[in-house]
């Protein structure tokens, strides 16, 4: 079996999912790390003190015997860290979104399809229990053909995480219906079988803007903590705050069915609760991870009575259980060709939906149609990066 070396692009914050990928016992090895932040870096030499450390990414790419390199930087460096990294030739697992724009996702497109570097995107809701069960009982023909597909996306930690750091300015991620969105667009997406065609969205920054700001000397830094609330007597916020806190989108599809995306980041508590309504019934999900529920309706009859509940047990692992099997399936996509559950063309999508949502939310709400893919690409791409 072939042995892969794995570079980490990020070891701090979300960089922390990528030491997963050390599997020496099957042949897979972290050999370098790279990060910005000291204490990150530190953290990272105590787990690997074996792996050579960076402060600029570029360093680490030139290791010739580095196979794959995982990238998790903030999203505004995302298509230039790919871009370089594809280029060198390794394999990237790049974390979602894909970009900041839609001109950024087709370069890293282009350069993969160009060079044959693999490219991975990180949406690992693909691999969430409660997703997957969604999907197979939608594919199963259960409640027919899907027309109809909502997103209420409640976020109660959205203060502590999106608006005291680089989350809360457009240069850096261009807003939050693009930062978060991009998971549950792609998930309707996959779920519903087509991609948005066009897209009309509203949205406002209406609660975080009235909170208590740090000073620009202060750097920016997220504060989890379940007693910061109600919203507005949370303090610490960037001096910068021009994303907005709550996002409301809606989609049409290339095989004509309609989805909506609703995102609010000032809830007391945290789902991402689905609807899809087909022609024979509708399916909804109860809880997002651990014990959560899906409910099938079939028949006519009240909500409070589905015809089918599914109760799903907790799976061990971050994001419900999913971080573990995105990492099998990317290490299984690099070095033996397997299937993926998510797609760079997806990705693509998801963030066009958002980047284009955004600007019809920020340029009187009008609709936004989602430039085409050359065919070639996608082509490329459904046949698993097989020319
Ligand atoms: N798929 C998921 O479930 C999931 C969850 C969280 C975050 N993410 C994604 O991961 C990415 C990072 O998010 P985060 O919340 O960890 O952000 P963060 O700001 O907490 O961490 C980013 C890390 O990148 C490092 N970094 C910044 N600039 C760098 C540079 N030039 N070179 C090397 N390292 C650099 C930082 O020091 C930090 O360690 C984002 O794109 C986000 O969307 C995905």
């Amino acid at each position: 079996m072939e042995k892969l070396q794995v570079g980490l692009i990020a070891t701090g914050g979300r960089g922390v999912h990528g030491f997963e990928m050390h599997r020496p016992e099957k042949g897979v090895e972290i050999v370098a790390g790279c990060d910005i932040s000291q204490k990150a870096l530190d953290n990272f030499k105590e787990k690997f003190p074996e792996a050579q450390t960076f402060t600029d990414y570029r360093d680490l790419l030139k290791i010739d015997s580095i196979g794959a390199v995982h990238i998790a930087t903030p999203d505004y460096l995302h298509e230039e860290m790919a871009i370089a990294a594809l280029e060198a030739g390794k394999a990237v697992y790049l974390e979602k979104p894909m970009a900041i724009t839609i001109e950024g996702c087709d370069r890293i497109l282009e350069t993969a399809y160009r060079t044959g570097s693999k490219l991975f995107i990180g949406h690992n809701m693909r691999h969430f229990p409660v997703v997957l069960k969604m999907k197979e009982i939608i594919d199963s023909g259960i409640i027919g053909e899907l027309q109809v597909g909502w997103c209420r996306h409640f976020v109660c930690y959205g203060g502590d995480a999106y608006f005291r750091d680089w989350h809360s300015e457009q240069r850096y991620s261009n807003g939050l219906l693009l930062q978060k969105g991009a998971h549950d667009i792609d998930v309707m997406h996959w779920l519903m079988g087509s991609y948005t065609k066009s897209v009309v969205g509203m949205g406002m920054l209406s609660v975080y803007n009235r909170c208590g700001r740090r000073s620009p000397d202060t750097p920016g830094c997220a504060k989890w903590d379940n007693r910061q609330y109600p919203p507005l007597t949370q303090t610490g916020f960037s001096p910068i705050i021009d994303v907005e806190d709550h996002s409301m989108v809606m989609m049409q599809l290339e095989n004509g069915a309609q989805m909506t995306y609703m995102q609010c980041h000032y809830t007391p508590d945290s789902e991402r609760n689905y609807t899809f309504i087909g022609t024979k019934g509708r399916v909804d999900n109860i809880g997002d991870s651990g014990n959560c529920e899906v409910h099938v309706w079939t028949q006519r009859g009240p909500r409070s009575t589905p015809d089918i509940i599914y109760k799903l047990k907790p799976v061990e692992g971050g994001h419900g259980g999913a971080d573990t099997p995105i990492i099998d399936n990317f290490l299984d996509f690099v070095r033996f060709g397997a299937k993926t559950n998510t797609s760079p063309i997806a990705a693509r999508q998801s963030v066009a939906a958002g980047v284009l949502g955004h600007y019809s939310m920020r340029n009187g709400n009008n609709r936004q149609d989602v430039p085409a893919l050359r065919p070639e690409l996608v082509a490329y791409f459904e046949n698993n990066q097989v020319k």
